[in-house]
């Protein structure tokens, strides 16, 4: 599921209240991204239904049998309706590599309705072999500043229910801190401080943006793509922070890596407490 809507509109000068949305969406004017160039993002992958093999949402590889996305793109599906393209730029060149998921780790406070919390983990039934175009994303632990710019990959921006292009996109968007954030959705609680929220710098109005895509900081893993209103309008989109859901993600990576050299036995149901214990 695609989660951004691209909708497109102009704004005049710099002035967010002046927007004018043109009459329709066309093709041509849904650009702002570019073709990633050859060799950037070898973490992105793209998340595919495994009868359909359609795209469904973007994630990103933070180690060699995990995956990190958004949990809307999973809710409600099972382990083996899914599958991992990994390695490379155009979802018509498929002939690299993928890969299976065995397990989902949802989120336990993600809120669907809301899109709080919005993150999961997914486990592959085998590890990741990396090469130049597929590598893991190290996480990002310092905060960003207002005006950092971020790097947002995904095949989901040239597209409008359903289209996706082939070439994988990207774009620079800025971070707007929380408060900010939170103001220009008039100081909705949707925006959470889970959220690292962002702004097309060009201000021409599209927003792009593939659900579960990841942001990009100095080469570190800030954000994961969750949610978004008409750019244009000067809303900034809502993504989850992967600084904020870090436990949750280092908990349920070490546990694994704990059950995986342990057998079996009491230690099972230990590591099932720990992981509702550090469910946040
Ligand atoms: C990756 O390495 C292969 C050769 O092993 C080379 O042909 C290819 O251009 C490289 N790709 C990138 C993105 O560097
Ligand atoms: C690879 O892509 C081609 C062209 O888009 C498609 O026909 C084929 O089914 C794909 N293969 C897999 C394994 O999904
Ligand atoms: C992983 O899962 C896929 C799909 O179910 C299966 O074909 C493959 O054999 C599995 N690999 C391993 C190592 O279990
Ligand atoms: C949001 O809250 C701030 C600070 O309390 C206030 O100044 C502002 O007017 C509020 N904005 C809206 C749209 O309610």
């Amino acid at each position: 599921m695609l989660l951004l809507l691209l909708l497109i509109g102009a704004v005049t000068g710099e002035v967010f209240d002046e927007v004018v949305y043109p009459p329709q969406f066309t093709m041509e004017r849904i650009v702002g991204g570019e073709d990633a160039p050859a060799g950037m993002a070898p973490y992105q992958i793209s998340l595919q239904g495994m009868k359909s093999g359609q795209h469904s949402c973007g994630g990103a590889i933070i180690d060699e049998r995990w995956i990190v996305t958004a949990a809307h793109c999973i809710h409600g599906k099972s382990a083996n309706a899914l599958r991992v393209l990994t390695g490379t730029q155009d979802l018509q060149q498929n002939d690299t590599k993928y890969y299976y998921v065995d397990r989902i780790v949802e989120h336990c406070n993600y809120e669907p309705r809301k899109y709080r919390n919005d993150i999961a983990l997914l486990h592959l039934n085998e590890s990741i072999v990396f090469d130049n175009a597929t590598q893991l994303v190290e996480l990002q632990h310092e905060p960003l500043a207002a005006g950092d710019m971020l790097l947002l990959t995904g095949w989901g921006t040239l597209s409008l229910g359903g289209e996706v292009p082939a070439k994988l996109q990207r774009l620079e968007v800025e971070y707007v801190p929380f408060e900010q954030c939170r103001e220009a959705h008039g100081n909705s609680t949707n925006v959470d401080i889970g959220h690292v929220c962002t702004y097309n710098d060009k201000g021409r109005g599209a927003c792009h943006g593939d659900s579960g895509g990841p942001l990009v900081h100095n080469g570190k893993l800030v954000a994961l793509v969750n949610w978004g209103m008409p750019c244009a309008r000067g809303k900034p989109d809502a993504n989850a922070g992967i600084a904020y859901y870090h436990d949750f993600i280092r908990t349920h990576l070490s546990l694994s890596q704990q059950e995986e050299a342990e057998v079996e036995g009491e230690g099972g149901a230990e590591s099932k407490d720990m992981r509702r214990a550090h469910c946040n």
